[in-house]
């Protein structure tokens, strides 16, 4: 049975095991081409900060579905000139069949989503990115086999994309340990909700030390040391993140099965070398792609094409 027709995901932590589970299975299955599901529905994408990647995968997974995408931003429509955010997601509603949304507050997202009927989905907020996840463990799976019993290093900033992976390693029974400098941690509530995903099948764990988050792990993941919306820091974080950075040095302490993964964009000689997205273990350029398979599945669930 679908679960997650008519749905939202503001948060990973929308999903439970079994739902996290499914999307996987189904996003493998429509990569591999073995399901097609078609809907003739229409996506608004209202993004408020720059995005290579969520737009074009979103747009092509739709279309591959059969159905249209209307790119909105708030410069092409009213939202610029104030219009309020309620009133926007009230008429939206009447058009759209499923909303994506990248902006800076989690609770936009959330307002939004209280006014509109139609699933909303995150796509990238200051508090989560729980889409590049999904691709980020189906990389993971498609590596590896299966998922429970990896474990994935993620180092630099407890951001957006830590916080997701967090609930998505916790939901898929992926160890996963996080390495930031001090006063840059995920946020400690987040922490405690993967905790709680996690129920004890697999380890969550907040530290400083990069070296020792990095030994034995299955995946190391890095993302910019400076988000969208923080530019203003990126030369005070400069010299903090530089212990954090994914190099071949610290690869060297991983398994030596480990894949290299990074959301991108990436900052080559910043948070990740040259070598290490360049080298033979790097999967990034798969985990790009499987943002549009993701993503897909996610699509065809919500809108019950599937
Ligand atoms: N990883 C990711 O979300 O990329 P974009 O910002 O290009 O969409
Ligand atoms: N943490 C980054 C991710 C970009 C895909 C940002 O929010 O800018």
């Amino acid at each position: 049975m679908n679960t997650l027709k008519g749905r939202d995901l503001l948060s990973l932590a929308d999903l439970s095991a079994e739902e996290m589970r499914d999307l996987l299975d189904l996003a493998a299955q429509m990569k591999a081409g073995r399901t097609n599901p078609r809907c003739e529905k229409v996506l608004g994408l209202l993004f408020s900060k720059a995005s290579t990647r969520t737009r074009v995968s979103f747009s092509v997974a739709m279309y591959q579905l059969g159905g249209q995408v209307i790119d909105l931003n708030p410069n092409v429509t009213q939202v610029s000139r104030g219009e309020p955010l309620v009133d926007t997601a009230r008429v939206l509603d009447r058009y759209l069949d499923v909303a994506a949304i990248r902006t800076f507050l989690q609770a936009d997202l959330e307002t939004f989503a209280s006014y509109a009927q139609i699933p909303v989905i995150n796509a990238l907020s200051d508090w989560e990115h729980p889409c590049q996840a999904l691709a980020d463990l189906l990389t993971m799976q498609e590596c590896f086999g299966q998922l429970p019993g990896l474990t994935l290093t993620y180092v630099g900033d407890g951001n957006n994309v830590a916080h997701s992976l967090m609930l998505g390693c916790a939901l898929t029974g992926v160890n996963i340990r996080v390495a930031t400098p001090p006063k840059f941690e995920p946020d400690a509530k987040l922490l405690e909700q993967a905790k709680a995903l996690a129920g004890g099948r697999s380890e969550v764990t907040v530290t400083h030390d990069p070296v020792e988050a990095a030994r034995g792990s299955h995946a190391l993941y890095t993302d910019v040391w400076a988000s969208m919306g923080q530019e203003s820091e990126a030369d005070d974080r400069g010299p903090i993140f530089q212990p954090y950075q994914l190099n071949d040095d610290l690869l060297a302490k991983a398994d030596s099965s480990a894949i290299v993964l990074h959301c991108l964009p990436a900052h080559r000689g910043e948070e990740i070398t040259d070598e290490a997205i360049e080298g033979s273990q790097s999967r990034v350029w798969d985990q790009a792609e499987n943002r549009m398979h993701a993503q897909k599945a996610l699509l065809a669930r919500v809108l019950g094409a599937v």
